[in-house]
């Protein structure tokens, strides 16, 4: 292939520029990501001998107003951007496909349409497949402002001008394309110009812009992640498409936290908000069952109470099976390593399998007390009390560590029925610790020996 003398090749995972094809991305390690794209910019020399106008410098205090929201009227979604949605910000929303973006999109703006004007422009879809599914969602009357369209230039023509709407979305950024870049949609150059340009345009109008992007099969949003450094606010939409629940979660906002979530439920009328998910998580648990443990987790600063399943079994392999679901593999190796040698509790020979239940992903180091704890009861096949929650961090001399915000937690237990808590020795000095216990039974443990003891077969 004869290279134009301004070929450039990119990464279509990380963005990185190459001036050869390679099979590796020397830059991230990814195969088979490099595609070659036209358009290679120089950048212009003497740029620091002309004529440039003084920027002026302000003090860091002063007064700014505060920041204009928009509530969208979906309280989840609201939480999850840092209480409404900031004009001229600019979101990306990613997830697998199927897994609600469209859905989630059609209804906050369907909602937002009594107060602010729309314009939903889909890439992906017919008008019609975008109305039936407003019909479906029962939001066939809201005033949303509907295209189909992928040329940018047309994109851009329709939203510029005084009479620009206040939110505007583009499902998908990969399918808009700009004319004057020869690279295909999709491609790392196109995805990034294209939101370059709308971006541009949405803080100069001053109108919300979500972007919606497809993730790639491990997840990251495809393409670039240059286009994660370029908005505001990153939310991702998970959840596993076998189960109802879908977690909303923000990976970067500027105008908010990022650890809050949003859950909400798949219905045959769209996504419904979970105002309580710890009850929904534990809806279908089966009590005295030996491996299953729940767990007093927070997402943000929400309590949220899943259960922890393992699985425990002889394996006839050389090297038996580790299956996690929603934790970290690794965090699990350790923990096991943990139960090997500081206690005396060799899984080695067997296959372990652990789930937590309903579809989340847990991330705190403090779900190690109940993993721990699940694993030696799967064992042991002594199950751990149905009324008892359990967390804490563990170190690796077998200690349990002490983990933040014990006392919402335990509240949290005790709203939901919990009688017993299985919690870390000493606690950490959080502001009014200890008092939101109620009557929850706290039974303090120091190392995992005391797990071991605790779930002992009589
Ligand atoms: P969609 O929003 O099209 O996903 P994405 O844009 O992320 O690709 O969601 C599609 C899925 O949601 C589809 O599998 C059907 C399901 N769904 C429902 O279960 N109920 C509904 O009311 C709607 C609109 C979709
Ligand atoms: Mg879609």
């Amino acid at each position: 292939m004869a290279k134009s003398p301004s070929a450039q090749f990119v990464c279509q995972d990380c963005g990185a520029v190459t001036l050869k094809w390679a099979g590796k991305c020397e830059s991230c390690g990814a195969w088979n990501s490099i595609t070659e794209e036209a358009g290679r910019q120089e950048i212009p020399k003497g740029l620091s001998s002309g004529k440039g106008r003084r920027i002026e410098f302000v003090g860091l205090e002063g007064s700014s107003p505060p920041l204009p929201r928009m509530l969208t009227g979906i309280g989840e979604l609201d939480r999850v951007c840092g209480g409404g949605l900031v004009p001229g910000s600019c979101l990306l929303v990613g997830g697998d496909p199927g897994i609600g973006k469209s859905t989630l999109l059609l209804q906050a703006t369907a909602a937002l349409s009594a107060t602010a004007k729309i314009a939903y422009i889909s890439g992906e879809e017919a008008v019609d497949q975008v109305r039936m599914r407003a019909v479906r969602l029962g939001h066939a009357k809201a005033k949303v402002a509907l295209a189909s369209a992928t040329s940018l230039r047309d994109i851009l023509a329709s939203l510029d001008g005084s009479d620009a709407p206040d939110v505007v979305v583009i499902d998908s950024i990969q399918t808009v394309y700009a004319d004057n870049i020869e690279s295909a949609p999709g491609t790392v150059s196109q995805v990034r110009a294209c939101s370059a340009e709308l971006i541009r345009l949405a803080k100069q109008r001053g109108f919300v812009l979500f972007l919606v992007g497809h993730v790639t099969k491990d997840g990251q949003i495809a393409g670039p992640r240059v286009l994660e450094h370029m908005v505001d606010t990153v939310l991702y939409f998970e959840g596993d498409r076998g189960h109802q629940f879908r977690i909303l979660r923000a990976t970067k906002n500027r105008f908010g936290a990022t650890d809050e979530i949003g859950v909400f439920e798949m219905t045959d009328r769209g996504l419904a908000e979970v105002a309580n998910p710890s009850a929904l998580f534990l809806a279908e648990r089966r009590g005295n069952v030996s491996g299953s443990c729940v767990f007093a987790g927070m997402e943000g600063t929400r309590p949220m109470l899943v259960e922890i399943q393992a699985l425990v079994a002889p394996s006839s392999l050389s090297s038996p099976r580790r299956a996690v679901v929603g934790w970290d593999t690794n965090r699990l190796s350790m923990v096991m390593a943990v139960l090997d040698a500081r206690c005396g509790l060799a899984l080695s020979g067997n296959d372990v399998y652990l789930n937590v239940a309903g579809g989340l992903r847990i991330a705190e180091p403090a779900a190690d007390l109940a993993v721990a704890a699940a694993l030696v009861s799967s064992a042991s096949d002594v199950p751990v009390p149905a009324d008892m929650v359990v967390f804490g961090e563990v170190g690796l001399s077998g200690e349990v560590r002490a983990v933040a915000q014990a006392d919402t937690r335990l509240k949290e237990a005790a709203k939901l029925g919990f009688a017993q808590a299985l919690v870390p020795a000493r606690p950490r000095k959080d502001k009014g610790a200890g008092s939101g216990a109620g009557s929850l039974a706290i039974r303090s443990i120091g190392h995992l020996q005391d797990v071991l003891e605790l779930f002992q077969p009589k």
